[in-house]
């Protein structure tokens, strides 16, 4: 093939490419759809970023428990986002459509929202004690993953 040729193939194919989005951006327009909410981040990042440092918080909470009300009120922040974080690992870029992945997201989710539960009542025991659920929670996954 010329080289001008295959310079014109390829502005065809932009050029249906680019009509494809532009359909497609009407569809979308027409019906929103949930699926539309999707991971930003990578896996890897979304793991390092956000889930491994709020949960750090619950993990290390007997070598550093909260000293004033101010760390208490950073520790509610945390695992409420990390429980939100339970439910962003359903969401379409970062879910895995296997049976396991539910479960371990919901078992992820349902230790850190009793963490976010005993930051609130500012209850240093339940958060020692659920430290195994939400260990357990991070390793099946990643056993099935990984
Ligand atoms: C439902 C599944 C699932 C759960 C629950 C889960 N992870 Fe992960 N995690 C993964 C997957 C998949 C990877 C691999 C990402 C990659 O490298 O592509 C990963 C990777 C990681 C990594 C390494 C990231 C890197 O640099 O490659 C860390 C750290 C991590 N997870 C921490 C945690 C912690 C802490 C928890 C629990 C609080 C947890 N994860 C819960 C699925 C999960």
């Amino acid at each position: 093939m010329s080289k001008s040729k295959s310079s014109k193939t390829l502005s065809l194919l932009l050029g249906a490419g680019a009509m494809a989005a532009a359909v497609a951006g009407l569809v979308q327009a027409q019906a929103p759809s949930m699926e539309q909410a999707q991971a930003t981040a990578s896996m890897a990042d979304f793991m390092t970023r956000i889930v491994q440092p709020t949960s750090d918080a619950v993990f290390y909470i007997s070598r550093t428990p909260p000293a004033d009300d101010a760390a208490w009120r950073e520790l509610e922040n945390k695992t409420l986002m990390l429980a939100e974080s339970a439910n962003l690992l359903l969401i379409a870029g970062y879910r895995q459509d296997t049976e396991q992945w539910l479960q371990d997201s919901l078992l992820m989710r349902d230790a850190s929202v009793r963490a976010w539960q005993a930051a609130q009542a500012r209850d240093l025991d339940a958060l020692v004690e659920l430290n195994n659920d939400l260990y357990t929670s991070c390793e099946n996954c990643h056993m099935a993953t990984r």
